[in-house]
């Protein structure tokens, strides 16, 4: 898939096959990551590969809107050091690189936004100095039954030709 196909068909998946992922795969999706671009090249964020079978179904306890994260090969806990200024910015720039890697070898993701971030943090050791951005999973799904539809805005709705509120013919 090249880069427009990915992000013109990627959609948030939240039911998951079982199927192991292999671990370059798994590799390229941190790695994605770890390329994002940040404010004065900070990079203030860590990455968590939960991949242990027992840890994704205890993290089921902490992710409140997510309770697919116990079915997924894999999944990131994305922690974020508030001590730097755009440090949510950043983080989600680092999310969507993996999320559309992860696209591009047809593994789903999905934000995982309202989490117990408290018990999640004490779960996995993460200094109190530190934040939790997101968890994402990742993992096969059944594209027969998944992905594929995207609710959005019509570009009337939000395009604007040289000026604000101008809608004129843009090609
Ligand atoms: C900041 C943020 C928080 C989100 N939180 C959740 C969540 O807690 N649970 C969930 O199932 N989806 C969550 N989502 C996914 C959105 O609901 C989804 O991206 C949106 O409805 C558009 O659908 P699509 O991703 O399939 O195109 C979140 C997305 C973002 C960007």
């Amino acid at each position: 898939m090249d880069v427009f196909e990915c992000v013109s068909t990627l959609s948030s998946i939240r039911s998951y096959i079982k199927k192991e992922v292999p671990d370059e795969v798994m590799m390229e999706v941190l790695e994605a990551g770890r390329l994002a671009p940040s404010a004065h090249n900070d990079q203030p964020w860590q990455f968590v590969l939960v991949r242990d079978k027992a840890r994704l179904s205890d993290l089921k306890r902490y992710c409140k809107s997510g309770g697919f994260i116990s079915q997924v090969d894999f999944a990131i806990v994305v922690v974020t050091d508030p001590s730097s200024k755009w440090h949510e910015i950043d983080s989600t720039r680092a999310v969507q690189n993996m999320v559309l890697t992860a696209w591009s070898h047809k593994l789903g993701s999905c934000w995982i936004g309202r989490l117990d971030k408290t018990g999640l943090m004490d779960y996995l050791h993460i200094p109190e100095n530190l934040n939790v951005l997101t968890v994402l999973p990742f993992g096969y799904f059944d594209e027969n039954l998944a992905g594929g539809v995207k609710y959005r805005k019509g570009r009337d709705e939000i395009f604007h030709l040289n000026t604000f509120g101008n809608t004129g013919k843009f090609a």
